[in-house]
């Protein structure tokens, strides 16, 4: 501290002072301006990614325990819907709908509508409106963005109409398809009005069909399937094309790590981590679309290997929304470099995960090799994003949305119950037999002690979805004299072998039919649920237990 000069003016001094409180004051802010801006995290859609990064990062030996029977992906966790990428389409509104109306009105100003009584006239645009509307009014929680002009059903007072429509409840762009068949009448003043609406997927003559009738010589009508194909999903495998682009690229390899075989949580945290320094360091992720099932998800209890990526995750949004490239597709354009070419495609290897993403920045090679070669559990791809590179890299949750071919089965299971439905979520299984984690769970989700708690919260004979990781199909019977109980296993012909889903997945999986796992059931099981007008969770609604076990309440 200087001394204070008696010579010097008292206000001098007096302003010296001020200004040098003040100076301090402000490096203190931006100091702590920057310790929160540096620590700040976007939050993850994990409830529970806290109290795991915690265990991730003080835990040598880290393994992944999430709650197994729900999950959490981009499209769940989004503020606002994501926009499409080709231009999205605007949702019918009540307006929209007046102004189509009055236009209409203006056009047939000779004809004033009754004496036509009793003649359903499909094609009239006044029976679109009426549909529309009653639409509209119905189904609250869809947003309805285009409608085919109505056709004839199966009886004369009968519309069949097809629509793209969005849930509100998902925050994606993607559009999903119904076809209903609607039996009209008329109001009082001649004007048409839905008498009945059809069950989801009623509509068979409003059905898209994917090629039309033909004849064979023979003369005969060729069998076409009545496949109603989503058309919409394009998620092929892009190329990278020629030699010349593969040697402008800059890519990021991974290694497989002990990763492989690991529950999905533990995958996704790791391939999140790994596209995260991708998009860090400004380089196209050389990604292995062929993933290995842990034995927890699996028919067989064993790790399965060559499961498709494509099977649980939307790969056309994820290959939208950042930059990557097929494994075998780059590995055979790299060999074939080498060989035609006499200089190299420059690779810097990384062995540990101890070089930082930061000190790589730099780093102008072609290729960023990271091996993993180290035993476990050094040799996870998610410790990359350990330590002081967590405040570098973010994970990508947003690229990460569920399969459409699974959400097709989601909108036909919540469609089938008009959208009008509450949701128990029951977590049972492992959790509910750790007495020392979990002391009442498994009481307070006995049947009895379902039966009692839900009638305080859901009313009588509503629509029930029961998501749960209980396997006995029976445990809920007692429900059934209350609710009308809906459970993943009565809606196995959307996955049979008569599915849409079945033939979808089989063509991807070059012709071999594809099981319908744990992991997908979990994947349906969450989406019913968040679709759900009334909400019961196990933890919060039907137990004092706390979600990580007991004295975790407060990290959840
Ligand atoms: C870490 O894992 C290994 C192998 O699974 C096990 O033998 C060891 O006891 C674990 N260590 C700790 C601290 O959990
Ligand atoms: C009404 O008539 C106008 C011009 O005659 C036409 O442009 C418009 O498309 C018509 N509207 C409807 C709903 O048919
Ligand atoms: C049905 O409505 C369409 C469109 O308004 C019209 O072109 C057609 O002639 C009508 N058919 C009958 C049988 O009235
Ligand atoms: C639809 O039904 C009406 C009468 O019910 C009939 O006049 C019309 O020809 C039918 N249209 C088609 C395309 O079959
Ligand atoms: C119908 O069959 C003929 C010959 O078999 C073929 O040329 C034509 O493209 C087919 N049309 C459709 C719509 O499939
Ligand atoms: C599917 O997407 C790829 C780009 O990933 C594009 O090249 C291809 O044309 C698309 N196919 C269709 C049928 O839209
Ligand atoms: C990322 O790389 C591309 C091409 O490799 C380049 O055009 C772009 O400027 C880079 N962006 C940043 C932020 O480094
Ligand atoms: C479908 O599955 C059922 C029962 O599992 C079987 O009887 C039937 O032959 C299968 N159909 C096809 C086309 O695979
Ligand atoms: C699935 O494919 C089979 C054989 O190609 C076909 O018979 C069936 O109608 C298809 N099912 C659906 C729902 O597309
Ligand atoms: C479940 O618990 C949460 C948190 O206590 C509460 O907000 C919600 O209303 C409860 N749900 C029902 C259906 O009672």
């Amino acid at each position: 501290m200087k001394e204070l000069n008696p010579t010097d003016p008292i206000g001098q001094n007096l302003i010296k002072l001020i200004s040098n409180v003040c100076f301090s004051v402000f490096v203190f802010s931006v100091l702590i301006f920057t310790v929160i801006a540096i620590t700040y995290q976007p939050p993850d859609p994990w409830e529970s990614s806290r109290a795991l990064t915690k265990v991730f990062t003080e835990v040598e030996n880290a393994t992944f325990k999430t709650d197994s029977s729900i999950l959490k992906t981009g499209e769940d966790i989004a503020t606002a819907p994501v926009a499409s990428p080709i231009g999205s389409l605007v949702p019918i509104t009540e307006a929209s709908i007046e102004k189509s109306e009055e236009e209409l009105e203006k056009n047939l100003t000779l004809k004033s509508g009754c004496e036509d009584l009793h003649v359903i006239n499909c094609s009239d645009p006044k029976v679109l409106i009426a549909i529309q509307r009653f639409n509209l009014r119905t189904f609250k929680s869809i947003a309805f963005l285009d409608y085919q002009t109505p056709v004839n059903g199966s009886k004369p007072d009968e519309c069949d109409v097809a629509w793209r429509f969005r849930n509100k409840k998902e925050r994606s762009w993607r559009k999903y398809r119904d076809f209903r068949r609607f039996k009209m009448g008329f109001n009082d003043d001649c004007s048409y009005k839905v008498i009945h609406p059809g069950r989801w997927h009623s509509g068979l003559n409003a059905r898209r069909p994917r090629s039309r009738i033909n004849a064979t010589g023979n003369g005969q009508k060729a069998k076409i399937a009545p496949s109603v194909r989503d058309n919409e999903i394009n998620d092929t495998i892009p190329v990278m094309g020629s030699d010349s682009a593969f040697r402008r690229g800059k890519y990021l390899y991974y290694s497989r790590g002990g990763d492989y075989c690991k529950g999905m949580n533990h995958y996704l945290w790791s391939f999140l981590c790994a596209l995260g320094e991708a998009q860090y360091l400004n380089r196209t992720f050389v990604m292995d679309l062929s993933i290995c099932l842990a034995s927890t998800y699996t028919q067989t209890n064993k790790d399965e290997e060559g499961k498709d990526f494509r099977f649980y995750f939307d790969f056309e949004h994820l290959k939208e929304v950042s930059s990557i490239v097929d494994e075998g597709d780059f590995l055979g354009d790299w060999k074939r470099w080498d060989k035609t070419h006499k200089a190299k495609i420059p690779v810097r290897k990384v062995a540990n995960y101890k070089v930082t993403p930061m000190q790589l920045r730099k780093d102008k090679s072609s290729i960023i090799w990271r091996q993993f070669d180290a035993p476990e559990p050094e040799n996870y791809w998610y410790r990359v994003c350990e330590g002081p590179a967590a405040k570098y890299i973010e994970r990508p949750w947003h690229a990460i949305w569920k399969s459409k071919r699974l959400m097709n089965i989601v909108s036909a299971i919540s469609g089938s119950m008009d959208w009008d439905f509450d949701a128990v979520h029951v977590v049972r299984g492992d959790k509910s037999q750790n007495k020392a984690l979990w002391p009442n769970l498994d009481a307070d989700t006995s049947p009895d002690a379902l039966v009692t708690k839900l009638q305080g919260m859901i009313e009588p004979w509503r629509n029930v979805y029961i998501a749960t990781n209980e396997p006995f199909y029976n445990y809920f019977d007692k429900l059934r004299s209350h609710y009308k109980i809906h459970l993943l296993d009565d809606y196995k012909y959307l996955w049979g072998n008569t599915s849409e889903w079945y033939n979808e997945t089989t063509l991807l999986n070059g012709g071999r039919p594809v099981g319908f796992d744990g992991y997908m059931r979990v994947e349906v099981d969450t989406e019913v649920l968040y679709r759900a007008k009334t909400r019961v969770e196990t933890f919060y609604n039907l137990t004092r237990d706390c979600k990580d076990g007991i004295n975790m309440c407060s990290t959840g």
